[in-house]
Formats: structure tokens, sequence, C-alpha cells
């Protein structure tokens, strides 16, 4: 047990040193400006630091070469050896919002067998092919297989029949040609979240595409920015996967960019949004809708526990449902929201202060996007799941898995002995 939490947060010592501002915030004695006070000459400034940012942080036209490269020597072999099949990279490298680093995204398209059994095909292709570390991820919601390409070291993740990234990424990419300043937008607010460490879903945070969404939501919802829903009175495209999913939008849309806002204006009102208007109280971010849309029209609510319910001791078990809720644009039961960590939360409300704060004192961009590592993962519960099961429920998990272990190792030497 926490010795003396605050009595009013329940914040404990080392949280109040962690979250300062958002707990401060919570007691009411946090003294935030506005908008207004921030100097023309100070935006000028920020707005050429970021705009200069964005330009070298972008991949150099070698390093966009060596991944179509690596796609087409991977999309030659893999089809050739699988029938049928087809290979197709996705991701911000495509949707042109890419800062230059991560993986290369590839989705494997093909009939047949489940995609474990397929990833195991690919698995001995990727061997042949003397691809390094290769590792099956078979019980992902969408399973993968990750792997090094040796000559560069890129690190290559290829997910199957995941076909709706293919059009959710050609809608990111119709977003960010929609104006130069709206694929700067969401770079800005990528390069921040990722320089902050808190654009990482398996630790506890959101991903990328999720501050994709973010960004593109805010500015719909900004009148000042007005950016058009693509996805409003468009054509229905109705593709079948597990179920119906309706990916239409119009493309080529473009619009006109306010052009008395610069890079660093719409980084200001972006931050402005989750400080003074946190969107989440009543509201799922949908861009489907035009930014926002009510929890009760979703059919969202938030469930219990929320994040300030679990400090001090609570922190390593789940969020209740809906804590952040952001709408996947054609998967619309998804909730990207849904990997959030109650620490994860607590520390993107205290990134977003902390931003504020900083364009409050005139913080250069370099300050404002200084290196940060948040140790989220230490908070994990890796046994939370079973929690609620009873031991006799657990046993039988223990026995199942126990189980496929020994089928695996019966394959394994079957194999071994055709191989002999
Ligand atoms: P990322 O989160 O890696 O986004 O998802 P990103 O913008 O490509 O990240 P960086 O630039 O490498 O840092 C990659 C793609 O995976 C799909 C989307 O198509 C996204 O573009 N995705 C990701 C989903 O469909 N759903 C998710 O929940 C996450």
């Amino acid at each position: 047990m926490t010795e003396n939490p605050c009595p009013h947060t329940g914040f404990s010592a080392s949280q109040q040193r962690q979250w300062p501002l958002l707990h401060s915030q919570l007691l009411g004695t946090l003294e935030l400006g506005g908008s207004e006070s921030i100097p023309e000459s100070y935006l000028k400034q920020l707005s050429e630091e970021i705009s200069s940012t964005i330009e070298t942080s972008g991949m150099s036209k070698q390093e966009t070469k060596a991944r179509e490269r690596i796609h087409q020597h991977l999309k030659h072999n893999i089809e050739h050896k699988l029938a049928g099949s087809k290979l197709y990279a996705f991701g911000s490298t495509q949707s042109r919002t890419s800062l230059g680093v991560g993986d290369l995204d590839l989705c494997l398209v093909v009939d047949g067998p489940s995609p474990r059994k397929i990833l195991n095909k690919v698995r001995n292709i990727l061997t042949e092919l003397e691809m390094t570390e290769i590792e099956v991820i078979g019980r992902a919601k969408v399973p993968i297989i990750k792997f090094k390409e040796p000559e560069t070291g890129l690190p290559v993740d290829i997910s199957v029949n995941n076909e709706l990234a293919l059009y959710n990424t050609e809608l990111i990419r119709a977003y960010a040609d929609t104006h130069p300043m709206v694929r700067n937008a969401v770079l800005t607010v990528k390069f921040w979240a990722s320089s902050r460490g808190i654009n990482q879903a398996f630790m506890g945070t959101l991903s990328s595409y999720a501050w994709t969404l973010l960004a593109l939501a805010a500015m719909q919802l900004d009148p000042n920015i007005g950016l058009p829903n693509l996805q409003k009175n468009a054509d229905k495209n109705i593709i079948r996967l597990d179920h119906e999913y309706d990916v239409g939008y119009n493309s080529k849309t473009t619009f006109d960019w306010n052009p008395a806002l610069n890079h660093a204006s719409s980084f200001v009102a972006f931050i402005h949004r989750f400080v003074f208007h946190w969107p989440f109280q009543e509201d799922v971010l949908s861009i489907r809708n035009g930014g926002a849309l009510s929890r009760k029209d979703k059919n969202w609510t938030q469930a219990e526990p929320e994040a300030f319910d679990l400090v001090p001791d609570s922190l390593d078990r789940r969020l209740g449902l809906h804590s952040m809720p952001i709408e996947d644009p054609f998967s619309l039961n998804h909730d990207l929201g849904r990997v959030l960590r109650p620490s994860g939360y607590l520390t993107i409300r205290e990134e977003f202060l902390k931003a504020w704060v900083g364009l409050m004192n005139g913080n250069s961009w370099s300050e404002l996007s200084k290196k940060e590592n948040h140790n989220i993962i230490e908070e994990f519960d890796l046994f939370e799941e079973l929690r609620s099961l009873s031991m006799n429920e657990v046993n039988a998990l223990h026995q199942e898995v126990l189980d496929q272990l020994a089928r695996a190792e019966d394959e394994g030497r079957t194999l071994s002995a055709q191989r002999k």
C-alpha cells in the first residue's frame, strides 16, 4: 500500500513527480495561459524550426528505393511460391506520412488455409531467402511474421489478409494529398508523439496510426482549418472480409488551407484542443463523422475503471473500455484507444499539458520535442487475464498450451525425420 497518497487526487508522491502538471490540474492549481498570449514572432520562429525538422526527417530517395527493392524482391519470390497470393505495401511509407523511420509493413493477401498456416509457409520461403531474425507471431489479432532484411538490416512485418490496412492507408494518403499543410500537420504531430515516447501501442500508449487520426480529426473540428471529411457523401464501396465494410471515400479532394496558419499555429491548435476541450468526455473521435461523434450515438460509454480511479496502487489493471475512444474510419467497431494502459493514458494527458506549458514559455521545437522514454511496460500485469479465472479454468488453459507444445514437437520431429 502506498503511504500518504494525496488526499484529493490519490496520487502517490512518485506519481506526483511523474505527472506533476496533471496532478496540479486535478487539484485546480494549474494556471494555463490562452493562445492569444503567444507572440506572432515566436510562432514564426517555431514554424521555421518545425518545417526544417520535417524536411530533414523524411525518407531519403535512397531509403525509399531500398524499401521498394526489398518489397519487389519479396513480392517476386512469395507470389511465385504461394499460388494466387499478392504482397502489398501499406502504412506511412505508402500514405506519404512517414518520418523516415519504422518498419516496412507488408500485407499478404491469399485465399486458403488459416493465417497461421500461411505464415509458416512464408517462414520457409523467408528462410530460403536468407532473411534473419524470423519470428512468427501467430496468436495476435492480426497474425504477423517479423524479420530483418540482411543487407540493410531493415525490419519487415508481413501480415496476412489485413486488407483493411490497405484501404485505410489509401484514405490517409488522400487526406495527406488534400493540401501539403495537412501532411505537414500530421508529420508534426507524429514527430512530437514519437519524440515524447507516446506512440507505442505495445507499451500502452497509442499507435502512430492513432496519432495520425487524432491529427486529422483535430483539423476537421477546427473551424479555422476545416479539413473536409472525405467519407461524407462518398459512393459506397462495400468489401467483404470477416464482415462487410464500406471503404468508400472521395479521393482527389483538395481544399484551401487558411493562409494565416503556419506549421506552428496548426500544432498549437492541436495541443489546445486536447488541453482545453478534452473531447473524450462526451465524444468519440471519428474522422468518418467529421472529427467527433457523440458517445451516445456511437454507443461507446466509458466503462470503469478510469485511469484516475486506479491511482495509486492499481495501475497494472486494465482500463475500462473506451477511455479515450478513437474510431477506425472503416473498421467501425475498432477503438484504437483500446491498447491504452492506465499509465499510458496519464502520460498522454501529462504530455499535452507539458507541450502547452512549453508553448506558453516560448520553448524551441527541439525543447518541445525532446526525446523521452517513458517506462510504462514495467507496470504490466502479465497474468491479468488469468486473475478472473477459476483454478480449474487456469489448469485447462495450461493443459491446452502443453498439448499445443507437444503437437509442435511432434511436427518438428516428423519434419526433421522427413528431411533425413
Ligand atoms: P503504424 O501505427 O505503424 O502507423 O501502423 P505508421 O504511420 O505507419 O507509423 P510509422 O510512420 O512507421 O511510425 C501502420 C499501418 O497499420 C495499419 C494502418 O494501415 C497504418 O497505416 N493499422 C495500424 C491499422 O489498420 N490499425 C491499427 O490499429 C494500427
